[in-house]
């Protein structure tokens, strides 16, 4: 069983007009949307994340690149506010996911690894409880879910319950509920993993579909997925950034101008203690 401890809880949740003004409060100017300083995290004695500082734009797609076990799942939970950091800062559209968790969750859409895990209930069921959760009215509710099902092409499966969903129809389920308050940031773990290279194609069309002037963080194994839809990559090993730049900079490491070889080189050079 994971251990993960406990956000604190903000006590006075907002009502449903509150929550809605909040996705849509205006920006400070010249703020990036995502803003991450020295965060840092451990597990008994992995050091999981190793104080880690890096900041996203609006209109950037952030690739998250590592191998197995670097920290992009623990350093993504700890933006979305789903797990706490012990060190640093997390600020979206300048606010603090510890001091204000609801403000922060209200405007990020979080894909987590794998499924949504409501197998029993419905495709629509499940939207619409989402739905309710981000603060929509009946009218505004039912739109959003026809315009979302419309968008990711759910309605052929929206009386399916979940657990009986294809892998890839179970995906686009998870990123209907990270995309159906159409929020400006979204963080997507692994959005891809374990579909058929047909249903990983429809996934990064949407997702460059959806990314227009949203901050956007994906994690993923695929290097070829940068070049599809990432602006800039992060390359992170052992809980530290390796790497920071756009996909055509991290290429040019590599003699071959490919990206798994530029990939190889980074990586590898840490573990043989050769990273400076
Ligand atoms: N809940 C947890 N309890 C203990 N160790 C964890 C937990 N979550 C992650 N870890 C450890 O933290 C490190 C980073 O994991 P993770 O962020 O999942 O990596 P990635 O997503 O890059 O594969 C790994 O060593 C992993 O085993
Ligand atoms: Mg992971």
């Amino acid at each position: 069983m994971e251990n993960i401890p406990a956000m604190p809880v903000d006590r006075r949740l907002p009502d449903r007009t509150e929550l809605r003004s909040l996705l849509r409060s205006p920006m400070p100017d010249n703020r990036p949307a995502i803003e991450v300083k020295s965060l840092d995290k451990y597990f008994g004695p992995i050091h999981a994340v190793r104080k880690i500082s890096f900041s996203v734009d609006h209109g950037e797609v952030l690739g998250f690149l590592g191998p197995n076990g670097a920290g992009k799942s623990t350093t993504m939970k700890m933006i979305a506010g789903f797990l706490r950091p012990d060190g640093g800062t997390v600020l979206v559209n300048n606010l603090n996911v510890i001091d204000d968790p609801v403000g922060v969750k209200a405007r990020i859409g979080y894909l987590p690894e794998g499924a949504p895990s409501y197998g029993e209930m419905t495709v629509e069921k499940f939207l619409r409880f989402i739905a309710e959760i981000r603060g929509f009215d009946s009218t505004e509710r039912d739109k959003c879910i026809a315009d979302i099902i419309r968008i990711i092409n759910l309605g052929s499966v929206r009386k399916q319950t979940i657990e009986t969903l294809s892998k890839g129809y179970r995906r686009r389920v998870g990123l209907a509920q990270a995309f159906l308050h159409d929020p400006d940031v979204l963080i997507m773990d692994e959005p891809t993993d374990g579909l058929d290279p047909n249903q990983k194609h429809e996934v990064r069309s949407l997702i460059k579909n959806m990314s227009s002037n949203k901050a956007i963080i994906i994690s993923t194994h695929i290097l070829e997925e940068v070049d599809a839809v990432c602006t800039r990559a992060i390359i992170i090993s052992a809980g530290e950034i390796l790497f920071d730049g756009s996909p055509g900079e991290l290429r040019a490491k590599s003699d071959r101008n490919d990206i798994d070889d530029a990939f190889r080189s980074i990586t590898t050079a840490q573990a043989t203690g050769l990273a400076g």
